[in-house]
């Protein structure tokens, strides 16, 4: 991995140029200096150690927080969507005041509309699931943060308090020590950096299935309503209790067209009620007193 590889030069260069650095430092020193350069050095590496860590959280951080504002999405198009259905409820009130026909339609079709809390219900619960799933998202990298804080905290400093009581040579023995951190350091980034891959993997493959929940729910209930209100529409515009040449009721202009005057070498009849609104046809099968089949024609305005 190249952020690894990085990572490796950075630690190698910082491990010859800062030694070189304490090498002269001590060389041209009196023992009290020597004390306070070491110190330099050590410090120099236990911040680059808390910017490791500070690195570290703020990718996890930033983890969270884009599938938050994921789960966010979700939440505004729930609310986006409740909004329609309520207008749409509302567009049918006036309409059931129109007359008793359009009430009719309403009636017929308003139980056809998805209804707010269910809906409300279903979009929540792609974005439980989700939120579910997603707990465990950067478990594993914060795990390997705190073994890293833990090492540095603990292992590293303990082993510098020993090198450090090594009056002697305490800088061969500190050398040895930053070294074993560094590579503790470069082994646990390129874990970290493995694990944070599977956790946004992981991630958006549940984000991208709580989109799609809510996105179905969303779909459905926008055809939902559209066909309602085309359903209604139509319903209104067919006027069905003008025309309705069933038993109890009569067409007004009607015209009778007897099998006679149904030609098959001809496509038009003679249309006597030709703009007269309101019209209808009647075919009669065979004898006038027949089973009768009613056909509308357009209202002509
Ligand atoms: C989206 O959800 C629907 C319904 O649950 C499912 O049939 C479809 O396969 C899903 N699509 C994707 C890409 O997950
Ligand atoms: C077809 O019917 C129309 C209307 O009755 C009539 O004017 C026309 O002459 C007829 N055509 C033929 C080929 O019978």
């Amino acid at each position: 991995m190249p952020l690894g590889i990085t990572i490796v030069l950075i630690a190698a260069w910082a491990r010859l140029t800062l030694g070189a650095d304490v090498a002269t430092e001590i060389a041209n020193t009196t023992p009290g200096n020597t004390k306070v350069a070491l110190e330099d050095y050590l410090e120099s590496h236990r911040r680059q150690f808390a910017a490791h860590l500070d690195d570290y959280n703020n990718r996890i951080d930033a983890l969270h927080k884009l599938f938050e504002k994921n789960l966010e999405t979700i939440e505004i198009q729930k609310q986006l969507l409740l909004d329609r259905i309520r207008q749409a409820e509302e567009r049918l009130f006036p309409l059931e005041l129109l007359n008793e026909q359009s009430k009719k339609c309403v009636s017929k079709y308003r139980n056809d509309m998805p209804n707010s809390a269910r809906t409300q219900d279903d979009i929540s619960e792609c974005l439980d699931v989700a939120k579910y799933q997603l707990r465990v998202i950067g478990t594993e990298p914060r795990e390997l943060l705190k073994t890293l804080n833990n090492y540095y905290a603990n292992n590293f400093e303990k082993s510098i308090s020993n090198c450090l009581a090594e009056v002697n040579t305490p800088y061969t023995c500190i050398e040895e020590q930053i070294f074993n951190a560094n590579e503790f350091t470069v082994d646990h980034n390129l874990k970290f950096d493995e694990q944070m891959d599977n956790s946004e993997h992981y991630a958006r493959a549940h984000i991208k299935a709580a989109l799609n929940c809510s996105f179905v729910i969303d779909f459905q209930a926008v055809m939902a309503i559209a066909e309602i209100k085309l359903n209604i529409d139509l319903c209104m515009k067919s006027n069905d209790n003008y025309c309705m040449c069933k038993q109890g009721h009569t067409c007004n202009n009607l015209q009778r067209v007897p099998l006679s005057d149904l030609n098959s070498e001809n496509i038009t009849i003679t249309n006597s009620l030709y703009g007269t609104s309101n019209t209808c046809l009647l075919l009669t099968a065979s004898s006038e007193k027949g089973d009768m089949t009613s056909t509308e024609s357009p209202p002509k305005s």
